[in-house]
């Protein structure tokens, strides 16, 4: 089998009804990042596309609270998200939202094609009305006891607790959001996606899929195995995209449904943007990988209803794969907007860089379990394994050439087995890390680079070209020759995981253009070539300090 050249990177919508916190980075913003950049390194065509998510009671309930309209909320968060994808590094093709006009035409011809085939079709359905507010709720609006794990605090889209979605009259002792009271039971008109007629082609189609993670493929056999039940995909709001069928007016299409098929109406955008409208058709119409970077409470909606969406629709490409990473937890709790337990993202950027955060979330990121953020692990691994570690060993290598070999790389003499062995580690690294990235093993992949720093600063230490400056120049000018060569082989390696400090070296090195044109290999810094001003790449964060100031912050917010 040929694996096509084509990549398309699809990364879960945020909610525009919030800031995002750190825990929406690990699970889904960065992995995907640091994805795409490895494979636009390689020449692979790549576009990575996503948006704000518009619609739904998320940004509903948000607009009732602070008396705004939806559209003023989503406004907000949306241009607050665009501003943090830039300051994190975050590269998208596409950032785009639920609420353009070309949005809801893709929307609404996917809903005609699939009601002409017969996948949609209208019915009535109990809905839960709150007689005392005289009006139907919104699933979200509706809170009781979970009919399948018994969880107390469920909602009528889904049980955070076995995080099964639900209809809000399944809930048992169900209340109404609004007054607390008890809604009642009412028929209203709805159309329905026939999932169930899905169940065996999906079946076959995931079975076609051993490669994806574990927990993925799992969750998915487990709702399959249970029998999927046809959905209802409009709702009885006005925020929303409108139902295009005469009658239904006072009805929106559900946010679920549509918002998935952001994915293809976010390509069709990037595609006219390009000035080439066609073009959309090689990532979904020619073999392309799509992968769908998510966090693990999305995957029914990635691996059963969306792909079922497609098979109805058809001529499209199917998810090759699905990698949604575990939770974060956040100081050993789990990150909670509601419960304001969080690190916001724009906070973290108004304090601290970047390619910290990038690096302390890539080395432990929840790819395969849960994984802690906490304050200490933080400083600690930035001071240790990025300042100490990789800054430090670029540092020095470069102030001290700078310094004694006339602000230029040295030029060496003959390699002995210890440079080459190097060399041949700091090869052998490079391409390790990229297949690491290419199975989405994102943890291990930081660990090999940071590995290859480590050998790095035990060669300096058994050259000590510091000592042969005095003694034995040539030696001298090989070992740092060498040394520079294995810190250009660094700046590709850790380049997806830290674009700032990587093109910053880049520079330093003294390339000119861009680190982004250089692809998957580290071309050979000449001898001779003039380098920059050294400048340290790192900053060393004051443990105390950082520890004490944001304990206060968090116990500020913490939940009661
Ligand atoms: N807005 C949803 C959430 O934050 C994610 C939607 S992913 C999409 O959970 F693909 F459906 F857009
Ligand atoms: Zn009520």
């Amino acid at each position: 089998m040929t694996v096509a050249d084509r990549v398309l990177v699809c990364v879960a919508w945020p909610y525009a009804n919030g800031p995002l916190h750190l825990g929406h980075i690990a699970g889904a913003y960065l992995p995907a990042d640091i994805f795409v950049r490895y494979q636009r390194a390689k020449g692979v065509e790549t576009i990575m596309v996503s948006g704000s998510d518009q619609h739904g009671t998320p940004i509903t309930v948000r607009a009732e609270q602070e008396s705004v309209s939806p559209a003023d909320v989503a406004a907000r968060y949306h241009a607050e998200f665009v501003r943090s994808w830039e300051q994190l590094g975050i590269s998208f093709d596409i950032f785009t939202r639920t609420g353009t006009s070309n949005h809801a035409t893709v929307v609404q011809d996917i809903f005609l094609t699939l009601l002409e085939r017969g996948h949609i079709y209208k019915g009535s359905m109990d809905s839960t009305y709150c007689p005392s507010c005289v009006r139907f709720l919104p699933d979200r609006y509706v809170e009781g006891r979970c009919p399948f794990c018994g969880y107390d605090n469920a909602r009528g889209d889904q049980c955070d607790n076995c995080g099964r979605p639900l209809n809000s009259t399944e809930l048992l002792d169900a209340r109404c959001k609004f007054c607390g009271g008890p809604p009642e039971i009412r028929a209203t008109e709805h159309f329905f996606l026939r999932l169930s007629a899905f169940t065996d082609e999906l079946t076959a189609w995931i079975k076609d899929h051993p490669y994806w993670k574990p927990n993925v493929r799992n969750f998915t056999n487990q709702w399959l195995s249970e029998g999927l039940r046809d959905r209802a995909i409009t709702r009885d709001i006005e925020w929303g995209i409108p139902v295009p069928v005469p009658g239904f007016d006072g009805k929106r299409i559900y946010v679920w449904f549509e918002a998935v098929i952001g994915y293809l109406s976010a390509t069709k955008e990037w595609a006219q943007l390009q000035g080439q409208p066609e073009k959309w058709e090689e990532f979904w119409k020619q073999p392309c990988r799509s992968y769908y970077f998510i966090g693990k409470d999305n995957i029914p909606f990635h691996t059963i209803i969306w792909p079922a969406i497609l098979m109805g629709y058809g001529g499209l490409n199917l998810p090759y794969d699905v990698p949604a990473n575990e939770h974060l937890t956040l100081e050993g709790r789990p990150f909670s907007t509601s419960r304001n337990w969080a690190v916001w993202v724009p906070d973290y950027l108004s304090r601290y860089d970047p390619d910290a955060l990038r690096y302390v979330m890539s080395i432990n990121m929840p790819e395969l379990g849960d994984a802690d953020f906490s304050w200490r692990e933080f400083v600690r691994r930035n001071n240790d394994e990025l300042v100490a570690t990789y800054g430090n060993l670029v540092h020095r290598v470069l102030t001290f050439t700078y310094r004694n070999f006339e602000q230029a790389v040295p030029t060496p003499g003959l390699h002995d087995s210890l440079d080459q062995a190097l060399l041949e580690q700091a090869e052998r690294s490079l391409a390790r890390v990229g297949d690491l990235i290419e199975v989405c093993h994102f943890r291990e992949a930081t660990r090999e680079a940071l590995a290859l720093a480590q050998e790095a600063n035990r060669y300096l230490d058994r050259k000590a070209p510091w000592e042969t400056i005095k003694t034995d120049r040539q030696a001298c000018a090989t070992a740092l020759y060498v040394a520079i060569q294995v810190i250009n082989t660094l700046k590709v390696a850790f380049g997806p995981f830290l674009p700032f400090s990587s093109s910053k070296l880049h520079s330093l090195l003294g390339f000119s253009g861009n680190l982004q044109d250089v692809g998957w290999r580290a071309v050979a810094a000449p001898a001779g070539q003039a380098l920059q001003k050294p400048a340290p790449l790192f900053v060393k964060l004051d443990e105390e300090q950082v520890i004490e100031e944001e304990t206060r912050r968090l116990s500020a917010m913490k939940p009661k």
